[in-house]
């Protein structure tokens, strides 16, 4: 389930193009279980109608200060009382310069600046033409915000309405709401560095084919993500999969397990914790050849030989760092059959302080999981749930070990 999941959040919307980008942010919040009161300003209305705003929020939009709904006609603070968070999305050039100087001349802004400053966060998506970013105003407007404690998005880069193309774009809705999502979340991994590796390799035989696995790097990515929204700076190695980089997430793509090995090798040396849930190949093709080999008509088939990879996990577990607890190392485990008895060997095989089990067959591709945390006291399962929800669980459940 979502962080924001029965928060109330106040959605202001500024006057600009991108609003229309806030009414897919609407719709988005209420399907993660939020409820959204929305405020725009009189430009908002030039670019967005209140009725779709309200169509999308189950809401009566509020537009102004004298809005006579308000029984004691003090909207800016009662709205503002109610909320989690106040979310404006976007905010103009013009509207950033006025929340900096306590302008309050109608209610978006008056509403923000009667908030309770210690219970009641401002989170603003700046969007604006790439010209209007980059000015000194600006840029010094968005740097007093910040030290004013108000939560400045990153803007997007690429093409704008004007035709011009740059950075200040408003991210898309979904970016905006994986950022909400992680404001929301409880930094249990603030100031650690977490590794992830993820997904299948794969191993040439020849340019046109190789050998590979079906895992599709689900689990690894929900962990990547789970780590980054708990506030750790999170690098994902990754093999060959059709998955977005989780936002915020610093990702490398490689394809066999050597190169993982030299990636994670490379990353592990700043990393406080290792998490390995690549299904790497146990076996390469002992050669693998420059041209693609050709049927010659003949029946032979190619004689392949195989050799046994790099143990990635046992490698870096294995190290000084790994050994001495430094880097806490976490293995996975896919069996098909008495899962505590193989992750229990397996644990110690690898010499990782926790080794979480799954049954392989039942997960791979999967959307849902259920795992079974093993290490040298015992077992503790996260029963059946989103792969997504498990990565949470699981990422609290390592923040706790790295405090003991
Ligand atoms: O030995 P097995 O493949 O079952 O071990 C699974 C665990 O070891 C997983 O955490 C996997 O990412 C890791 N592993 C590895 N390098 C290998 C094989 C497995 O890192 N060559």
């Amino acid at each position: 389930m979502s962080t924001l999941a029965g928060k109330h959040i106040v959605l202001g919307l500024s006057g600009g193009i991108a609003a229309f980008k806030s009414a897919e942010l609407c719709r988005a919040l209420v399907k993660a279980g939020v409820t959204v009161q929305v405020v725009m300003t009189e430009a908002a209305e030039k670019f967005m109608t209140a009725v779709t705003m309200q169509a999308l929020s189950g809401r009566p939009v509020y537009t102004s200060q004298w809005d006579p709904r308000e029984a004691n006609n003090m909207a800016h603070i009662n709205l503002s009382r109610e909320a989690d968070a106040i979310v404006v999305a976007p905010a103009s050039a013009d509207f950033m310069a006025k929340l900096l100087h306590g302008g309050a001349d109608e209610l978006l802004s008056l509403m923000c600046l009667a908030r309770p400053i210690d219970q009641v966060p401002l989170i603003v998506a700046p969007a604006m033409n790439r010209e209007m970013w980059s000015n000194p105003a600006t840029q010094r407007n968005v740097a007093q915000l910040k030290a004013d404690g108000i939560h400045v998005l990153d803007v997007g880069q690429g093409d704008q309405a004007c035709g011009e193309t740059g950075d200040g774009r408003m991210l898309e809705a979904e970016e905006i709401l994986e950022d909400l999502e992680a404001f929301f979340t409880p930094k249990v991994m603030s100031g650690k560095q977490v590794l992830v590796t993820a997904g299948p390799t794969y191993e040439a035989i020849d340019p046109v084919r190789g050998i590979t696995n079906l895992s599709s790097g689900k689990m690894g990515f929900a962990i990547a993500r789970a780590a980054r929204m708990a506030g750790a700076s999170v690098t994902l190695v990754a093999g060959p999969v059709h998955l977005p980089t989780p936002r915020g997430v610093q990702r490398f793509d490689v394809r066999s397990a050597r190169q993982m090995l030299n990636a994670a090798v490379l990353h592990a040396d700043a990393a406080d914790v290792f998490i390995a849930t690549a299904a790497v190949a146990d076996w390469r093709p002992a050669h693998s050849a420059d041209q693609k080999i050709k049927k010659d008509g003949s029946g032979q088939t190619p004689e392949l030989s195989f050799v046994e990879n790099p143990d990635i996990l046992a490698t870096i577990a294995q190290s000084p760092r790994g050994a001495s607890g430094d880097l806490f190392c976490v293995g996975f485990a896919a069996e098909s059959h008495d899962l505590l008895a193989h992750a229990t060997a397996k644990r110690l095989r690898k010499g990782v302080p926790l080794l979480v089990g799954n049954i392989g067959p039942a997960t791979f591709g999967q959307d849902d999981n259920a795992l079974l945390l093993v290490d040298a006291s015992g077992a503790r399962e996260l029963p059946h749930a989103s792969k997504q929800a498990l990565a949470v669980q699981l990422i609290d459940d390592i923040a706790v070990r790295l405090t003991r």
